[in-house]
């Protein structure tokens, strides 16, 4: 994959982005309906952590685990993610830089359809230009399969990979440690996201369900590190 360059100043901030299902709920909509505002509520996202100190922002799109969920909300879930990387208009009126991260396309196990591998280097090939923040979505992403295949692949020249050569075999060699890792809806669990990248972040748990996760709540997670300046 082509080099971030230039790499981009500013913090790395990392969303789980949960409760879509339930904000849909609460409002007696489908859970596809709350997927929908989801995806709409993370472009907004994107728009706003572009202007501040953020440079990579980081989102789980989709795991290794969701490819359970019933195949109609599987399918929806796709769709979003096509129109997702489908904005370049706006990627690039806001000089954002694409990026992916999951199980490589040419493994046995990897599961992304080809429809949303050809969005994904599109998006990554129509932004490649842009010198500002980078949005790496995680597709069909797990972070023990990661760091499993990043220890296998230094191991093979090495019986003992050193923190920084596994570091070099992760999916995205040049992503920085996460200074922040916001979860929505309430929930207060990591779920196999960014296990490698995470060692010293500051964690911002809200109740607000994702779609509703608005660019104050934002600014408050960003208020996080002013606080508690990492050491
Ligand atoms: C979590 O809500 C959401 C997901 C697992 C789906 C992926 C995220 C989106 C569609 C948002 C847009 C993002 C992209 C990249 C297109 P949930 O269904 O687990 O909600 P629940 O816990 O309330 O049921």
């Amino acid at each position: 994959m082509a080099v971030i360059d230039p790499l981009p100043s500013g913090i790395h901030v990392a969303c789980i982005m949960d409760g879509n299902g339930r904000w849909a709920r609460r409002r007696g909509l489908p859970r596809t309906d709350g997927h929908t505002a989801g995806e709409e509520n993370l472009a907004e996202v994107v728009r706003h952590a572009a202007k501040r100190n953020v440079g990579w922002l980081t989102v789980f799109g989709f795991s290794t685990e969701n490819w359970i969920r019933p195949r109609a909300e599987v399918r929806h879930i796709l769709s979003l993610h096509k129109k997702l990387f489908g904005r370049i208009e706006e990627l690039n009126a806001n000089n954002v830089r694409v990026r992916w991260i999951g199980r490589p396309f040419d493994e046995p196990e990897a599961k992304t359809p080809s429809v949303v591998q050809k969005a994904i280097r599109q998006a990554i090939e129509d932004t490649a230009h842009n010198t500002g923040m980078v949005l790496t979505v995680a597709f069909d992403y797990g972070s023990r399969a990661e760091i499993v295949r990043a220890v296998n692949t230094v191991r093979r020249s090495h019986t003992s990979p050193s923190v920084e050569e596994i570091s070099s075999a992760t999916y995205l060699p040049q992503m920085p440690p996460v200074d922040l890792l916001i979860r929505t809806s309430g929930e207060s669990r990591i779920s196999n996201f960014l296990l490698w990248q995470i060692p010293s972040a500051r964690i911002f748990f809200t109740e607000r369900t994702w779609p509703d996760f608005d660019a104050t709540e934002f600014d408050a997670a960003l208020a996080l590190l002013d606080t508690n300046p990492r050491t």
